[in-house]
């Protein structure tokens, strides 16, 4: 065959045309196998993330936190949270027991969630994030835990009666809860938009759960005291991220995060679901109007406040996951927002899978999904992301989240969680024998502590 074109240029189209095919994502999504093919490859890159299952390692942690490692201590309960949507959404059973063990390991001497290694990035909103994949658990009846072992209701209930405890909810701005529990950590002056999130979304998935209305009062005071304080725009269903009490609440920070709207989009629609009633329908709609408009203004995810400037927090980098995952139940719970949501779900997932060309195996995702180009990090956050909104494509063939009347199997404890500061360490009567020894312990807690919350500092 004769060619128009020297070597040179033959080999520049080829080293072009090599380039055009390590720019092509290997997933597809475009049959449920393919979409069950692609969410396992996509849990298994981001169980690499994952050592807590080897020897010599805590189970139930991912590297950090910083400095060790880039992650907080509730992102950890987010992938836990993740694995068992995917689990009841392929049935893939690969990774259950490393869920079921990573999540036991961690929920404290008084198994609500509040394990003493972890007071120092102790919010409201991090307890909260482990409730609620304890309560995803229950709700698509994961496996549950030995005897022995605390069951995944009574663990949601443990982070709720926690947070419910009158010495969480002080007067400053009326009410709600703060950001972080400790009084010492810093953010514990700031009340917000995620922390009361969190806990008005388990409330409401308990009442559903249980029918107990105890659930669903705290559910209603938490929105009426949110709307209030102004974290809601009234007119236009934005949801703020906080403000700091010293102010009582009046300069408010209106930066909005996706994982916002995730969090309290589904918990209305759990409350829709539980009352019927027209309020909470117009809540959902007005609230997922927003949501879409906000934060897939293309059709696909976007992170309005970081992702332009590239300036997202690790923490940050995970959230498009639960955006995907919670729309999509809500599609399930508030059936009405189906035919809004799903469509535009389905091309951000699409959007999604086109950019995982990156690392070694040219597969990893980034975080950019309206450029269809890999923008050159990948994370646990990344990967779990795209992970969300892959295996939530296939929401509807699954059947919806289950009611300890229609099929729950969950053991639930209503009084558990009755200490809400068992994140402290107990201080134990000194013997005179005990005194030299100590003291010496103490000087080392107090260098320690105060070390660590320099490094937070700087790290904010
Ligand atoms: C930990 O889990 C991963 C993912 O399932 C698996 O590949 C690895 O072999 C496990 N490690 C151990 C020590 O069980
Ligand atoms: C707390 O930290 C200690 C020391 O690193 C470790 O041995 C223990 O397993 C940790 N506990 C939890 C619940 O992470
Ligand atoms: C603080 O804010 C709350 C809620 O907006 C309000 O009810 C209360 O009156 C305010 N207190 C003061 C001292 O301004
Ligand atoms: C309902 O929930 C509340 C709050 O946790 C609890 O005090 C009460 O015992 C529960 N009622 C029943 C019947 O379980
Ligand atoms: C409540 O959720 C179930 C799915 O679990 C759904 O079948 C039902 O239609 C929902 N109820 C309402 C009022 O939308
Ligand atoms: C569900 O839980 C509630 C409250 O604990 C209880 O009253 C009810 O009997 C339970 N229903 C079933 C079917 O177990």
């Amino acid at each position: 065959m004769k060619s128009f074109f020297g070597p040179g240029a033959i080999a520049a189209l080829l080293a072009a045309a090599d380039i055009a095919a390590a720019q092509q994502t290997p997933f597809s999504i475009s049959s449920t196998d393919d979409i069950k093919k692609t969410s396992a490859t996509l849990a298994w890159d981001l169980l690499q993330y994952y050592k807590g299952n080897e020897s010599g390692q805590t189970p139930g942690l991912l590297p950090g936190p910083p400095p060790a490692g880039p992650y907080y201590w509730w992102e950890a309960g987010a992938m836990f949270g993740t694995l068992i949507d995917y689990w009841f959404l392929t049935g893939d059973t690969t990774y259950n027991d490393l869920t079921i063990q990573g999540i036991q390991f961690q929920t404290g001497t008084d198994n609500d969630f509040q394990p003493r290694n972890e007071t120092l990035s102790l919010g409201n909103d991090d307890q909260g994030f482990w409730g609620m994949t304890a309560m995803t658990a229950a709700e698509e009846n994961f496996p549950n835990p030995p005897a022995d072992k605390p069951g995944w209701l009574a663990l949601a209930q443990a982070v709720f009666n926690t947070q419910a405890s009158p010495e969480r909810h002080d007067d400053t701005c009326g009410g709600g809860l703060r950001w972080q529990i400790p009084p010492t950590n810093k953010g514990y002056s700031y009340k917000n938009s995620i922390a009361n999130g969190c806990f008005f979304n388990l409330g409401a998935r308990l009442a559903r759960y249980t029918g107990n209305t105890t659930y669903a009062d705290w559910a209603e005071k938490t929105w009426n005291w949110w709307a209030d304080v102004g974290f809601l725009d009234s007119e236009t269903y934005a949801i703020y991220d906080g403000a700091d009490v010293s102010n009582n609440c009046t300069k408010i920070n209106k930066a909005e995060f996706s994982y916002n709207s995730a969090v309290w989009v589904l918990g209305a629609a759990y409350m829709y679901n539980y009352t019927k009633s027209d309020t909470w329908k117009t809540r959902v709609e007005k609230l997922v109007d927003h949501g879409l408009e906000t934060f897939f203004p293309k059709g696909i995810a976007y992170e309005p406040t970081c992702e332009d400037w590239g300036t997202c927090s690790t923490d940050m980098l995970s959230f498009k996951g639960y955006l995907h995952r919670w729309y999509s139940t809500t599609t399930q719970i508030a059936p009405f927002t189906a035919e809004k949501i799903l469509p535009v779900l389905k091309t951000s997932a699409a959007a999604a899978v086109k950019q995982c060309t990156g690392g070694d195996l040219g597969r990893q995702c980034g975080f950019k999904w309206d450029t269809f180009k890999y923008d050159g990090a990948t994370g646990v956050g990344q990967e779990m992301d795209v992970l969300g909104a892959v295996s939530s494509l296939l929401i509807g063939s699954s059947k919806g989240p289950v009611t300890n009347s229609t099929g729950g199997t969950s053991v639930g404890n209503p009084n558990a969680g009755g200490n809400p500061n068992s994140f402290e360490v107990p201080v134990t009567p000194i013997t005179a024998g005990d005194k030299v020894g100590a003291s010496i312990v103490t000087i080392i807690l107090v260098c320690s502590t105060v070390s660590i919350l320099g490094w937070m500092s700087i790290g904010a």
